[in-house]
Parts: C-alpha cells; structure tokens; sequence
C-alpha cells in the first residue's frame, strides 16, 4: 500500500485542502473519494474479531473500522485533511457546528466549574450556556469580546473559556495570545469558534489555543448544500471528546463527507475570492450616505482592527452594518436585493442577508434584544463567490430604493 508523503509542512493551503499531509491509498486508485455508503464493517472469523478486541484494548490499531458511528472512511479521509488545513494533529467531524460546539463543552466542563463565554457570539451558542448549562448547574459569565474582559472574569472554579473569532454578528477579533496567556496561568482550557475565520485566515492552535471548533456549514463545505461541524486539536486532549462523540454518534453521513471533502478543494481559492470582495464592498458601504455604521475588520474604523492584522490573514465575507432609518427603511433595502438571498447562514457560494433581530433573534423580548445590540436596522450579509461589481451594484440600487 502506497502512502506518499509529500513534503507537507512548508505545502500552502490550497494545496493541504486537496491532497492533505500524504497521499493514502484508495479503492480502485479511485482520485476522488469514494463514499463509503455502510453502516457497519464485517470481520471474516471470530479469530479477527479477537485479534481486532485484543489489539484495541492494547491501544494498537490492526483495522480501522468497525461500526459506523465509530468512524467511517469517507468522514476520516475528511477529517484528515481538515487536520492538514489546520496544522492540527487531529480532526474529529460532526453532523453540524452546534453538535461540535456542545459536544466540545459537554466533554470537558467540569461540575462545579466556570465557563466564560463572550456576549456577542451565535444565537444558539448563547442559548446553550444560558440556559442549559445553567440547568446543569454549570456557571457561566457572559463578558465583552475582549481579553482584558475575559481575564477579569476568571474565577477558581473557571475551567473553560469559550470565544468566537471573528464574532457573529460585530466581529470582534479576540487578541487570542493575550487571552491563551491568561488562561495557561490559571490552567483554563481556551476553545475558539473560528467559523467565521476559517483556517484561511487565523490560526488559533498555532497560538497556544487547545481547541478550534468551525462550523464546516459555512466556508469549508463552502456551497450553501450541507451541514458539518469539526473540532481540532492534539490528540490527547481529543481523546475524551472521540470518547463523547463515539457514545453520541453526531456524524455527518458518508455523502455529507464526500460534498465536505469536494469543497476543500476549492476553498482557498473561494476564500481568497471572499476576503477581496468583502473588502470592496465594505468599503462602499461604508463611503455610503445610506449606511450609518460598517462592522468589518479590514476596515479600519472597526474596533480591532489592529488585532485583525496581526491575526488574520483577510477578514472573511460577512459584513455587519446599520441602515440608516428603521424597520422599514432595512426592509425596503432587504426586499429590494437581487442577487441576495434572505436567509441565514454564510460561508457558501450565494450571498445571503439577515435582518438580525428579525431572523436570529425574534423570539427574545425587544428590549433584551435591543441591550444585546440587536436593533431593527442591523444587518449582516454573507458575501457570495458572484462577480464583485455586480454585489456592489445590487447593494447601490437596493439602498437608493430607501
Ligand atoms: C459562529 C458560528 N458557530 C456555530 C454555528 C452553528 O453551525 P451549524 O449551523 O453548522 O450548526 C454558526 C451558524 O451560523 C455560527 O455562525
């Protein structure tokens, strides 16, 4: 069996995103993957099935697979070259990017312990600490997307630090090395959601991070058609959360992996393609008359800015602003896209708008929304991979019917 190795580390990311650190071997020198579609894997004896038991109990590994939710080879072809993309030792797929983000929390917080979260952060991320891990007991604090925030905020019992970077929807860019520096001298594990970075443009586990979480819904899968999420890390530490994962079996399914993997191929073209676009149209939106504020951390009016060049490679393709006016001011402007399609999400080849306090934060009452930064004039779009001027036109026209 051939397995190649290329010389991997010094290899850019586009190419880690098609061929991973090594070549590995493929049914019938099959180039694309082929997608496994079983459930479970036979042993020819009961001989193998001991040899198999005695091996895995030892630590050693004689065959990989055995029954689906533990792992299947379309997912681990995926899973390995996410780990390439990421320069991590390991990647460990899920079915969505909330099943990594809770699976990742529930593996390793602690009872009685602390986990300190930021407050501009996913709708569905707050939920889960506010309300289901205070069920649990859990404490949590909910702090401003700074690390000076996150420092003061460290209890004893705080075990956990859970950050997006860039958050969603201001995009706050966290100064991870000041935050990983807090937390390694009070021996707190540091998580990063850098769905909205990708890999493409931030690092986090070559600064000191444990654990990065993406949801593979957005710029990894990269066409709007299917849902995965993945977290990265050394293999010790992802020991425990294979364990959870094994025992909940949040997989994607083998063709989910497949479009996955199909995706990567392309992914740092699209995002170099993201990163331009963004920083044209961010700029425009905010050169407009009809615009009130741009969040975008290639802009240099954004809040951290600086950090984001430190960090970041390009800032990605969602742009968060304020329409000047109102409800009906932001919806005329929303009804009058073209080319944008209204629904959440982002990452994938369409672009997207969202009324945040319509879309993602309907259900909270108005003032909580409101105080959470959530007014009726927010929106957030998700640029797409269509033709940059013609982005730029339809947002014009759009904004001239206000
Ligand atoms: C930052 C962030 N994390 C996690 C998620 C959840 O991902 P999924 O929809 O794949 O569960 C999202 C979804 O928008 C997100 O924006």
């Amino acid at each position: 069996m051939l397995n190649k190795s290329i010389k991997a580390r010094s290899r850019k990311p586009s190419t880690l995103a098609i061929h991973g650190l090594s070549r590995t071997p493929k049914a019938y020198y099959s180039v694309s993957t082929p997608i496994v579609q079983t459930s479970n894997y036979y042993f020819d004896s009961t001989t193998e099935v001991f040899e198999f038991m005695k091996a895995k109990s030892n630590g050693r590994v004689v065959r990989e697979h055995e029954y689906g939710r533990y792992g299947n080879p379309t997912q681990q072809e995926c899973e390995r070259k996410l780990a390439a993309i990421e320069g991590a030792e390991r990647a460990i797929l899920f079915s969505t990017g909330m099943s990594a983000v809770i699976l990742t929390l529930l593996a390793y917080m602690r009872r009685d312990g602390h986990i300190i979260f930021t407050s501009d952060c996913y709708r569905q991320t707050r939920d889960f600490a506010t309300n289901t891990l205070a069920e649990f007991g859990i404490q949590v604090s909910l702090v401003d997307p700074t690390a000076e925030a996150i420092a003061k905020a460290i209890q004893p019992n705080t075990n956990i630090i859970f950050t997006e970077s860039p958050t969603n929807p201001y995009l706050r860019v966290l100064d991870i090395p000041a935050i990983v520096k807090v937390a390694k001298r009070h021996n707190v594990l540091t998580f990063i959601d850098a769905t909205l970075a990708t890999p493409y443009n931030i690092k986090p586990l070559e600064m000191g991070v444990d654990i990065v979480i993406h949801s593979a819904t957005k710029y990894l899968g990269g066409h709007n058609d299917l849902l995965a999420g993945v977290a990265l890390g050394n293999h010790d530490l992802l020991n425990k959360l294979n364990r959870t994962q094994r025992m909940i079996g949040a997989i994607p399914d083998p063709f989910t992996c497949f479009l996955l993997e199909r995706g990567l191929k392309t992914f740092a073209l699209r995002m170099e393609h993201h990163n331009n676009t963004a920083m044209a149209v961010a700029r425009m939106l905010e050169a407009h008359p009809k615009i009130e504020k741009v969040w975008y951390p290639g802009l240099k009016s954004h809040p951290d800015h600086k950090i984001a060049k430190q960090q970041m490679r390009g800032s990605g393709s969602v742009i968060t602003f304020l329409v000047r006016g109102g409800d009906k001011e932001t919806r005329t402007f929303i009804d009058s896209l073209e080319i944008f399609l209204i629904t959440p999400s982002l990452g994938g080849s369409e672009s997207l708008v969202t009324q945040m306090a319509m879309m993602s934060f309907f259900d909270y009452p108005e003032d909580y929304r409101h105080a959470i930064g959530m007014v009726d004039n927010l929106v957030r779009i998700a640029l797409g991979l269509e033709d940059v001027e013609d982005l730029i036109a339809d947002l014009k026209q759009a904004l001239a019917k206000i």
